[in-house]
């Protein structure tokens, strides 16, 4: 079969992805039991059961439009659907063999698990292994690994635990090291060989925001397929653009006169899409 070639540019498959993405985490959030001042006070639709989502893949294979360079996964709130999503993996690998999966394997945050807690066996067991690229949190890493990640040094041997389980780039998008973040990469470019490693040091904005972790997510998708081989630079842009945005975000709401610490705060997606597109790369990966 002949890859279809992309009618528009790659950013307007980006800025979709994002804006899906931003729009289902948030209405699916709303539902987890989060504190009230980060929580939707009411929200609205169904959520598709893994049955719903294999109808739409049928009727995608039924008029031969299964041929998917990439897949994406963030939110997947029960057992059933995760099972489901695997095997979307399987069918559509079978229909393209390079196809790219990238997971999200969102299910906590800052010790908190916010998903069944028999998802995680089956993200450990089955999802990690299929992933091409995965990206954690600390929280999920540690989840994902059974290895509590303490420091710098810990990340890193997560990162090597998590190439031994299946997926050749890893990025942990955040640990908290003495209040700052940091964001580490690992490329194995082969196996067995030991990964090219990075880390990207960021300042800590004193706010909480919705929707960070896909944004990231989506942005290595994007930027990985620019860059194959070098998921630094991928990372450096990622977050270039991410951090960007989110000044842009806290400045918004001071301009308004609200405390940016009183509430989660909706990120400034749309008024930030030069910075999507054409970052301007402040915050420098150092490779280890
Ligand atoms: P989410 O809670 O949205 O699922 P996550 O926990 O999966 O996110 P994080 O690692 O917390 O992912 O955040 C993703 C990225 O967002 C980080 O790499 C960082 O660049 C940015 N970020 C999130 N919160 C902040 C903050 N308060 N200050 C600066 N950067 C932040
Ligand atoms: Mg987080
Ligand atoms: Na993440
Ligand atoms: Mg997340």
């Amino acid at each position: 079969m002949v890859p279809p070639v992309l009618p528009y540019p790659m950013e307007c498959y980006l800025s979709g992805i994002i804006v899906t993405l931003e729009i289902l985490s948030s209405i699916v959030l709303s539902t987890e039991d989060i504190p009230a001042s980060k929580r939707y006070p009411t929200f609205k639709g169904q959520v598709l059961n893994g049955q719903q989502l294999w109808e739409l893949i049928e009727g995608l294979e039924a008029n031969d439009l299964l041929y998917y360079t990439h897949l994406l996964t963030g939110y997947i709130g029960s057992v059933s659907f995760l099972n489901t999503v695997l095997e979307v993996v399987n069918k559509l690998r079978s229909i393209n063999p390079k196809l790219t999966y990238v997971c999200d394997p969102v299910m906590g945050d800052e010790g908190k698990l916010y998903v069944p807690p028999d998802l995680v066996s089956v993200y450990r067991e089955k999802v990690v292994p299929v992933a091409s690229m995965l990206t954690p949190n600390q929280f999920e890493a540690e989840q994902l690994t059974g290895f509590r990640i303490a420091s710098e040094r810990d990340g890193r041997e997560a990162c090597n635990i998590l190439h031994a389980a299946g997926p050749s780039k890893v990025v942990i998008t955040s640990i908290n090291i003495e209040g700052n973040l940091l964001l580490i990469g690992s490329h194995q470019k082969e196996k067995d060989q030991s990964p090219e490693q990075f880390k990207i040091p960021i300042h800590k904005i004193p706010a909480y925001f919705t929707g960070t972790g896909d944004l990231v997510t989506a942005l290595l998708l994007g930027w990985s397929n620019k860059y194959p081989d070098n998921l630094a630079k991928a990372a450096e842009l990622a977050v270039s653009s991410l951090q960007a945005l989110l000044h842009r975000t806290v400045d918004d709401y001071k301009r308004a006169g609200h405390n940016p610490q009183s509430s989660s705060l909706e990120i400034r997606l749309v008024q930030s899409q030069d910075d999507i597109r054409n970052p301007q790369v402040e915050y420098k990966a150092k490779k280890y």
